[in-house]
């Protein structure tokens, strides 16, 4: 009898706890650790069965799944803040869902024509100085690519101009060393010639908003974490 009367008090409290997340403003419930406590603990077990087949159990995602690390403080779409976090999770990049984040995905440049083999290798030039490496030995790639990137191959449209990416668009920054889909040659080629459209689940008819509000509470506590100067970050 006990037992159930302990039981039945405990699930009152998270119902009660579910509501309080639900009713805080997203963006302040880090700030009350309680609440943060019961995100987390709700979260865990969500993400182990629901997100973690793609993103790894750690989080920091897979890039044969093309799975960004949800850990790191570099968002495919917009800041990071909690809500746009949340909104990401109830109606998922790419899916079925009308209020999906959808606005471009990376076009197959060279499988459609736009750019030859050879142009994706000299945009890979290029990609190289954006990533701060030392100039090719074959300079005069580096400029065909400069001039791909800024004409033929339209990289400039959604990667911006100086290659940071545009969060609107989910265009990634191409300037930084976290990857979506791997950092090497081959990757990097792929991503060009045969584009990419990278697809998250929307969870809005699977999980319940309580939940789905803790899971972004807990993406935001990982990735500040691993911002944080003592971050445990290898
Ligand atoms: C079937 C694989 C899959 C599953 C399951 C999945 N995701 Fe994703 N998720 C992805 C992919 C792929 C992307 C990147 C989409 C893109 O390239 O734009 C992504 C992107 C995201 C982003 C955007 C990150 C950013 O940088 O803006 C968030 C947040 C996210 N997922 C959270 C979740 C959560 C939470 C769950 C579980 C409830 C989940 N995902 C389940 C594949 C998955
Ligand atoms: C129409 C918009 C658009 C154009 C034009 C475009 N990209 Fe992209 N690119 C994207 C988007 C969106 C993604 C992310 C795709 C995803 O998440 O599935 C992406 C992804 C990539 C990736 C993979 C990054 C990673 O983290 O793994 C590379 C590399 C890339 N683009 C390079 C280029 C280059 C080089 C050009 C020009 C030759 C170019 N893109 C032109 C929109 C574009």
């Amino acid at each position: 009898m006990l037992t159930i009367v302990l039981f039945a008090s405990w699930q009152i409290r998270g119902r009660m706890l579910d509501a309080r997340l639900l009713r805080a403003a997203p963006d302040s419930i880090l700030s009350d650790p309680g609440l943060t406590r019961h995100a987390v603990s709700i979260a865990k077990p969500a993400f182990a069965k629901d997100c973690a087949a793609c993103h790894g159990k750690d989080m920091k995602g897979s890039h044969a799944k093309g799975a960004p690390d949800l850990t790191d403080a570099v968002w495919l779409y917009d800041s990071g803040e909690v809500t746009e976090i949340e909104r990401t999770v109830l109606f998922g990049i790419r899916s079925p869902n009308r209020k999906a984040r959808n606005v471009t995905d990376m076009p197959g440049l060279g499988r459609s024509g736009q750019i030859t083999a050879g142009d994706t290798r000299d945009v890979m030039a290029y990609l190289d100085k954006l990533q701060g490496k030392a100039p090719p030995a074959d300079a005069a790639a580096l400029e065909r690519g400069f001039k791909i990137w800024n004409d033929k191959g339209s990289c400039y449209d959604c990667h911006s101009e100086d290659g940071k990416g545009v969060s609107a668009y989910g265009a990634p920054d191409l300037t930084d060393k976290e990857w979506i889909y791997g950092g090497d040659r081959k990757a990097i080629f792929d991503s060009i010639v045969h584009g990419r459209h990278g697809v998250c689940p929307a969870f809005i008819d699977k999980l319940r908003p309580a939940v789905i509000r803790a899971l972004a509470v807990y993406i935001k506590a990982a990735s500040l974490q691993a911002a944080a100067p003592s971050g445990a970050k290898s």
